[in-house]
């Protein structure tokens, strides 16, 4: 079998995170300029059916069955074979390479699986088509977040904008305008499980303080679509705006990423707020092309160890 190399996008969610989780919509875009490359090749002269692994962002340079089979990439790859029906693993060496941090709030697990599920089904010749791709990321993700929307491995299998909503058609977005969002760094990693855990228990105990802020997220996020397709970047960067207040009254961002958000804002965004699972990770900032220098210079300024742009085309 000759060697397969695939890969997988990051992910931006533009509106709605967390809320997603307790059934509300949410709007993400993909990151396609970073990204996470599988490589899966034969591996000579080792018994049969051994798989070697090594993801060196992840320190992970072990035979597959060292791994443990509740690790994220274990139980992808056991989803894969059970769906196939393999009798017999394959004997290979799979090498995962990331230009996307973890815990970071750009979907590197999704984007972890779905290089992984797209390199090593097309290995074995049995190509997944995309909704195949998708339950399988769905499921690889359940084992890394216990009970994930569905969002981030929908938006990077099919590298396309959409508007999410557990259980609904997954529908994809089409801006008849440009965005340029500048991204950055708040430095602090946070795993996505810690943060959903922490909101799911202030649900618990005082439901009347924090739910009006997860309704109030979900009519954002409906009231957004249509700014989002029309390209009215005021709407929209009021809404992202908005978002955040309510993303920090659900103890959902830091003292950090406040600071970049107010900085971005200072500089000249529409809107800015975090992105993703938050207490740490990245921030976005909806920008012009005017002003996307000055805001990315100012987030470097103020400390951010990484500071980039993505932009989503018309018609993407
Ligand atoms: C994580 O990227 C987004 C969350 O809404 C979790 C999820 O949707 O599964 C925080």
């Amino acid at each position: 079998m000759p060697a397969v190399s695939a890969t997988a996008c990051g992910k931006l969610i533009l509106l709605g995170e967390h809320a997603v989780v307790y059934d509300s919509p949410a709007i993400a875009i993909p990151i396609t300029s970073l990204r996470v490359r599988a490589v899966v090749e034969p591996l000579i002269g080792e018994v049969q059916g051994t798989i070697r692994v090594k993801a060196e962002p992840l320190g992970i340079d072990h035979n597959l069955t060292e791994l443990g089979k509740d690790h994220f990439l274990a139980n992808a790859l056991g989803l894969l074979f059970s769906t196939l029906g393999l009798l017999q693993t394959p004997t290979c060496r799979i090498t995962i390479t990331s230009e996307l941090p973890i815990a970071a709030g750009l979907g590197s697990s999704a984007a972890y699986a779905v290089a992984l599920l797209r390199a090593m089904s097309a290995f074995l010749g049995h190509s997944l088509n995309l909704q195949e791709l998708n339950t399988l990321a769905f499921q690889s993700e359940q084992s890394v977040h216990g009970r994930p929307s569905g969002i981030d491995n929908t938006v990077i299998t099919y590298e396309k904008p959409i508007f999410y909503q557990r259980g609904a058609m997954i529908e994809f977005l089409q801006p008849i305008r440009e965005f340029v969002f500048v991204i950055a760094d708040s430095g602090i990693r946070k795993s996505t499980r810690e943060s959903t855990s922490q909101l799911a228990a202030d649900l618990k105990a005082d439901p009347q303080r924090y739910q009006p802020h997860l309704d109030a997220i979900a009519d954002l996020v409906k009231q957004s679509k249509r700014s989002f397709q029309i390209g009215d970047l005021d709407a929209l960067g009021s809404a992202i705006n908005a978002n955040q207040e309510h993303l920090s009254a659900l103890r959902l961002s830091c003292p950090e990423l406040d600071g970049l958000v107010s900085v971005a804002r200072e500089a000249g965004a529409l809107g800015a707020k975090l992105t993703g699972g938050g207490k740490g990770g990245h921030m976005l900032a909806l920008v012009t092309p005017e002003t996307e220098a000055a805001v990315a210079q100012a987030l470097q300024s103020a400390g951010s160890p990484r500071v980039f742009s993505t932009r989503l085309y018309p018609g993407e």
